[in-house]
C-alpha cells in the first residue's frame, strides 16, 4: 500500500518526539491522527500539516474510555489503521526508593505501561479486523529500558515492561499480519530532558550534563521503522546522542 493511503496514530504528539515522528509520517506521504491532552499545541500541529493529512484527538492513553474514543475517531475519519506509535510517557523525578511515594509510582505505570497496553490492545483489535488485515505498533521504549538512571524506579520498571509487551505483541500479532517492534531512545532534545542541558545525576554520584540530539532524527528513524513490508520488522532500534554516557559504563 502507498504511503498516501497509509494512516497512524501518534500518541504523546502535542510535544517532543511524538511531534516530530507525527510531523516526519505526513511528510513521507501518511494521514496522521495525532493524539495528547492539550488542546491547544495539538490544533496548532494539525494546522502546520495540512487539510485532510491530519486529526488532532483529545485522548489521554491512561484512561480507557479515552482511548477508545481515540480509535474511533480514527477510523470514523481516515477508514483504517496501518500504524500505532505508541509514543505517550513521562518521566518521574529522581527519588530514592525509599522516599517515592506510592502516587507517583502508579501515575507513571498508568502512564507508561498501562497507557501503552491500552493503546495497542485497541490498535490490535483494529489491525485484526480491517481489510486489508494487518499494521504495525511500534512502541516507545528507552535507553531505561536496558538500564537505570539512579533513583528511577518507575520508569526504568515501566519502561523494562514495554518491551515485554513488544515481544508479546510480535509474538501474537504474527496470525494477523500484525507486526510490532521497539525504539529505545537516548537524550533527544525534548521538554522531558530539558535538566539534562544543566546536569544529571551520575551512577558515581556526580552530576553532569549529557549530549543530547535532535528529535528530527527520532521522526525520521520511525518513518523508516514503518515503511517496511509487513513481512519485515524492525524489532528493536536503539538511538541515541552518541557520546551520551550508556556505552562504555559512563
Ligand atoms: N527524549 C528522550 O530522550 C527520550 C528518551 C527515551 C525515551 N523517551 C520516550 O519518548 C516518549 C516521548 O518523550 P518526550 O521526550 O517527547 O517527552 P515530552 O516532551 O515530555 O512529551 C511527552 C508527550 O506525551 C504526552 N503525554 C503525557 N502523558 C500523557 C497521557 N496520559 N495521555 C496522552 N498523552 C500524554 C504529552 O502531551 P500532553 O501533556 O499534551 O498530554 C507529550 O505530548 C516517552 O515515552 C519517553 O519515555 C524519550
Amino acid at each position: 500500500m502507498a504511503a498516501q493511503n497509509k494512516v497512524a496514530i501518534v500518541t504523546g504528539a502535542s510535544a517532543g518526539i511524538g511531534q516530530a515522528a507525527g510531523m516526519a509520517l505526513v511528510k513521507a506521504g501518511w494521514k496522521v491522527t495525532f493524539a495528547a491532552r492539550r488542546a491547544d499545541l495539538l490544533e496548532k500541529i494539525v494546522a502546520e500539516c495540512g487539510a485532510g493529512k491530519a486529526l488532532a484527538v483529545v485522548a489521554d492513553v491512561s484512561k480507557p474510555e479515552s482511548v477508545k474514543n481515540l480509535f474511533a475517531k480514527t477510523k470514523e475519519k481516515f477508514g483504517r489503521l496501518d500504524l500505532l506509535f505508541n509514543n505517550a510517557g513521562m518521566g518521574a523525578p529522581a527519588v530514592p526508593m525509599d522516599e517515592l511515594p506510592y502516587e507517583k509510582w502508579k501515575e507513571v505505570v498508568d502512564v507508561n505501561l498501562n497507557g501503552m497496553f491500552l493503546c495497542a490492545q485497541a490498535a490490535f483489535r483494529m489491525m485484526k479486523d480491517q481489510v486489508p488485515r494487518g499494521g504495525r505498533i511500534i512502541n516507545n521504549g528507552s535507553i531505561s529500558a536496558h538500564t537505570p538512571r539512579p533513583g528511577s524506579a518507575p520508569y526504568t520498571a515501566t519502561k523494562h515492561g514495554v518491551t515485554g509487551l513488544t515481544k508479546t505483541i510480535s509474538l501474537d500479532g504474527r496470525k494477523y499480519d500484525i507486526a510490532c517492534g521497539q525504539i529505545d531512545i537516548g537524550n533527544a532534545i525534548t521538554p522531558m530532558t530539558e535538566r539534562m542541558a544543566q546536569g544529571v545525576r551520575q551512577a558515581n554520584g556526580t552530576t553532569a550534563p549529557e549530549p543530547r540530539m535532535d528529535p528530527v532524527h527520532v521522526g525520521n528513524a520511525v518513518v523508516f521503522m514503518a515503511s517496511l513490508p509487513l513481512d519485515v520488522n524492525v524489532l528493536t532500534m536503539t538511538i541515541m546522542a552518541t557520546k551520551m554516557p550508556f556505552v562504555g559504563r559512563g
